[in-house]
């Protein structure tokens, strides 16, 4: 049986996921901020700690995949803080549970956002390391309407970045530990709620995320897709974000990424 760990597993893409594995006869460990089996806020230093502690106690030390998922899509600064920097910290923590597994795997969930215009500043404040910094510049952005909008797409650009750079060395290729991620388009969760509770809300993001392909999706499109990511199968994607985006990618990226 595999152990694979899951934040914001309580809920949305993270819930779909983790109902799917324990169908499959696999266990989960689910974190989120209350109701899950690990209950801390990845924002702060002692639940980043408490989250390595309590995982390693209830998988007795060994497990098989992470999903650095949990996410907040709010124009506030804490939404690097989890976005980017407290999925770091979850892969980065729970990473040494993996030595054991002899199919160690690890995902997360990024965003189309990331292809929207971003802070530039704050993306290379996230590469950089510099929580506090990037905490800083974020606080500036959410000060100001016109560009509180700027901070998810940037973590979620930043994170997309973080991977390619981190997936082929040695503590992740080197340890035959595959890590991609997902780039979803709109997905129906409490996340998106108010956004696709209108017809007008509904066109007004269809602007902003092109959908051509079957339009919104529900959550387990996104959760199967991350469920092969952490499976056996997986042996070969490095550092890939694979868009489950109904085309926005194609339509907003065009040429440009070949
Ligand atoms: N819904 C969409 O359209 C969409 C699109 C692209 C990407 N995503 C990404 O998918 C992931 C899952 O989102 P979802 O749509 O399922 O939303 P959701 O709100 O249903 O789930 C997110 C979960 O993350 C948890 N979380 C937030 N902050 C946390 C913190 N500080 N510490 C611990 N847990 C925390 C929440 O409590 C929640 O249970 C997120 O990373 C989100 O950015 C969602």
């Amino acid at each position: 049986m595999r152990t694979i760990v899951i934040t914001g597993g309580i809920s949305g893409i993270g819930k779909a996921l983790a109902d799917t594995i324990r169908v499959a006869g696999d266990k989960v460990i689910t974190v989120d901020l209350k109701d899950a089996d690990v209950n801390v806020d990845l924002t702060t230093a002692e639940g980043r700690e408490a989250l390595v502690e309590q995982v390693r106690e209830l998988s007795g030390g060994k497990i098989d995949g992470i999903v650095a998922n949990a996410g907040l899509a709010a124009p506030v600064a804490a939404t690097i803080g989890v976005n980017y920097f407290g999925a770091i910290a979850t892969l980065e923590g729970l990473r040494p549970l993996l030595a054991d597994s002899d199919a160690p795997r690890a995902a997360l969930t990024t965003s189309m956002a990331s292809l929207h215009p971003n802070d530039e500043k704050l993306v290379d404040l996230c590469l950089a390391g510099d929580e506090e910094g990037a905490l800083a510049r974020a606080e500036e952005l959410a000060a100001d309407p016109q560009t509180g909008g700027l901070i998810y797409g940037s973590s979620k650009a930043a994170i997309a970045r973080w991977i390619r750079r981190v997936a082929p060395t040695a503590e992740w290729a080197g340890g035959n530990i595959p890590l991609n991620g997902v780039g979803p388009g709109v997905v129906f969760t409490p996340m998106t709620a108010d956004l696709t509770a209108t017809q007008e809300a509904r066109e007004g993001l269809l602007e902003m995320v092109p959908m051509p392909l079957n339009g919104f999706m529900e959550a387990q499109v996104v959760a199967d897709v991350l469920d092969f990511l952490i499976s056996r199968k997986n042996t070969h994607l490095c550092g890939q974000v694979i868009f489950v985006d109904g085309g926005s990618d194609a339509v907003i990226r065009g040429d440009s990424t070949w």
